[in-house]
């Protein structure tokens, strides 16, 4: 135990090496992907996206696949009347196409049909087997099979007019099963586990590592993990007994390891992982049984475990019987993937459960991307207020003259000197709402300084005599819009990229580090460019209501607005 315990305490709060492994859960082929699944995807990818921006260093790989084993699998491929191992390929089929049309940069995808992954359960099973750590027993108890786990009477309950009894948790029904399986020894592992779960920061936030340790205040039975091959069939056979498969949650977890290469020693380069995206619906199974499998089999558990909560629609659990899962292909059709995105990191918060409803997609991304974002990208392009189509550079003169003279250029200022850090800290705790929040404050405060310096009026002055007062309000506004472009590249990469692109922001200087040039630091060195032609000022288009769709109203205009439209216009 002694052992074992000196043994985790290396990698218990310290990383060795420079990668930085991120998985996300591997999906269900029992359905078609929905918002849920999508969001943990995100999240993952957003998490990597900032890690390769702030730490270019870091050898980042992000794995994400699909679930294919199992009762639940081998029933929903006979409801289609279709063979197993064709439905399994279509719905993972499916995931991937998501993930890449919703921009997820995965280095892998892996099937826990695939070879490699068989290879390395075979591997893990026979490690934990010479070990000493795998028994076997006769077993009965009260099995869910739409959650592939044994219950205890605790976690039941029963349903006095028809007898039947449910997980609590779940709600789905469960049977009373006898059999001979394979037993892990989890029981021997509390220690070690508790142990892990309270290092600094291990399970995130911090209500769900509360919720871990009061699950581990109560002594942990040894767990099933083999089924009867004549039962669950669709599986992986156990090592040595083909009577038995390996149970489907250990068969699962192991793909963390199995998309590395395990058990080759390539794995090792990426081993630990540094973060595991997971649904509160899974914690049990990852900050128990995973921890408890990996010490058993020597190796490191993860550096830490992200939990997010879960999105209700309207108010209510997704649900096929409920016919309300939002479908992410056909959610993507009215706000565009980059505006799913957005609003899934924009609104959802881990700790609690998000709710999903059209009418507050279409404020956020009306207000946010088109309104605050993109029109003030289409105001500094306008070609009436800038005719040559640049990104001047400011003017020192004038620069010092508006940030003098003017509270809404020092608010601006103020904003951006703390874009970097604040989001920086947000982003290290994968607080996108708080990121998101932060650039558009920003973004707030460029509009209110474009408004309040009245560009447009210095149009009218003698020619040139007003130009560099006038680059330079263009130049401070395009500085906001490119330093919130690179600050959101994690949350909303293609509409990130376009709106660097059309500043002619070179590849080169999209990194974190280039938050620090702007006016509001040292001032920006680089002259003035051509703004790219090739790449649209128009962003993001306003979603339109359906009652505006049929009747279209034109949008209200500030005062300011309308005026800056005539002056421009004359
Ligand atoms: N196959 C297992 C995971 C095995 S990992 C070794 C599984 N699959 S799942 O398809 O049911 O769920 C995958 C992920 O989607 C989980 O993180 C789960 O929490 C998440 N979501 C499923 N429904 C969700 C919502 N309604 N909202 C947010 N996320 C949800 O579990």
């Amino acid at each position: 135990m002694l052992i074992r315990r000196i043994k985790c305490l290396g990698f218990l709060g310290v990383r060795y090496n420079s990668s930085h492994y991120v998985t996300t859960p591997i999906f269900y082929v029992n359905a078609a992907p929905h918002i849920g699944h999508l969001y943990s995807a995100v999240i993952a990818d957003a998490h990597c996206r900032y890690q390769r921006l702030k730490y270019p260093e870091r050898k980042v790989r992000l794995c994400t696949g699909t679930d294919e084993h199992g009762t639940k699998i081998q029933q929903a491929a006979a409801l289609h009347k279709i063979p197993v191992a064709t439905y399994c390929d279509q719905i993972s089929q499916r995931y991937r196409e998501v993930f890449q049309n919703a921009n997820i940069l995965q280095d892998d995808f892996i099937r826990t049909t695939e070879e490699r992954h068989k290879r390395a359960v075979a591997h893990f099973w026979r490690t934990l087997n010479s070990r000493g750590h795998i028994y076997s027993a006769a077993y009965s108890g009260w099995y869910c099979v739409s959650d592939e786990t044994f219950l205890t009477d605790s976690q039941l309950k029963l349903d006095e007019a028809t007898g039947t009894r449910y997980s609590l948790e779940s709600g789905h029904p469960v049977e009373w099963t006898e059999e001979t399986n394979y037993m892990f020894r989890l029981s021997k592992f509390q220690d070690d586990v508790i142990h892990w779960v309270k290092q600094e920061a291990r399970i995130r936030p911090a209500k769900f590592e509360k919720i871990l340790l009061d699950t581990l205040s109560e002594p942990l039975p040894d767990v099933s993990v083999s089924r009867p091959s004549n039962r669950v069939h669709w599986a992986i056979p156990v090592p040595d007994d083909s009577s038995q498969t390996v149970y489907v949650w250990l068969d699962a977890l192991v793909n963390y390891l199995s998309a590395l290469g395990y058990p080759d020693e390539k794995y090792s380069a990426f081993w630990p992982p540094a973060q595991q995206i997971i649904g509160k619906d899974i914690l049990k199974f990852h900050g128990i049984y995973w921890p408890a499998f990996l010490i058993a089999a020597g190796l490191q558990p993860p550096g830490q475990l992200y939990v997010h909560s879960h999105w209700t629609v309207d108010g209510q659990k997704m649900s096929k019987s409920k016919q309300n899962v939002v479908n992410p292909v056909q959610a993507a059709e009215q706000y565009t993937m980059e505006g799913l995105r957005y609003f899934l990191l924009r609104e959802g918060v881990a700790h609690s459960d998000g709710n999903y409803s059209h009418v507050k997609a279409l404020r956020i991304l009306n207000s946010e991307l088109a309104d605050t974002l993109g029109n003030l990208l289409s105001r500094a392009c306008a070609k009436t207020l800038n005719p040559r189509q640049i990104y001047p550079s400011a003017q020192a003169e004038h620069l010092a003259d508006l940030l003098g003279s003017l509270d809404a250029a020092k608010r601006l200022q103020e904003s951006l000197v703390q874009l970097s850090e604040r989001c920086a800290q947000h982003y290290e705790c994968n607080h996108f709402h708080l990121v998101a929040d932060t650039a558009m404050a920003t973004l707030h405060a460029a509009n209110n300084f474009f408004e309040t310096s009245r560009p447009w009026e210095l149009k009218k002055g003698a020619a040139g005599s007003n130009e560099p007062r006038l680059e330079t309000i263009i130049a401070m506004t395009m500085d906001a819009l490119r330093l919130c472009g690179i600050v959101l590249q994690p949350i909303i990469p293609q509409l990130a990229t376009r709106l660097l692109d059309k500043l002619s922001v070179p590849a080169t200087q999209r990194g974190w580090n280039y938050l620090a040039e702007s006016f509001a630091n040292t001032a920006h060195h680089g002259g003035s460019r051509q703004l790219n032609e090739q790449s649209s000022a128009m962003l993001f288009q306003r979603i339109l209501e359906e009652k505006e769709e049929r009747k279209p109203q034109p949008a209200k205009r500030s005062k300011a607005k309308k005026k800056e439209l005539r002056e421009t216009m004359s």
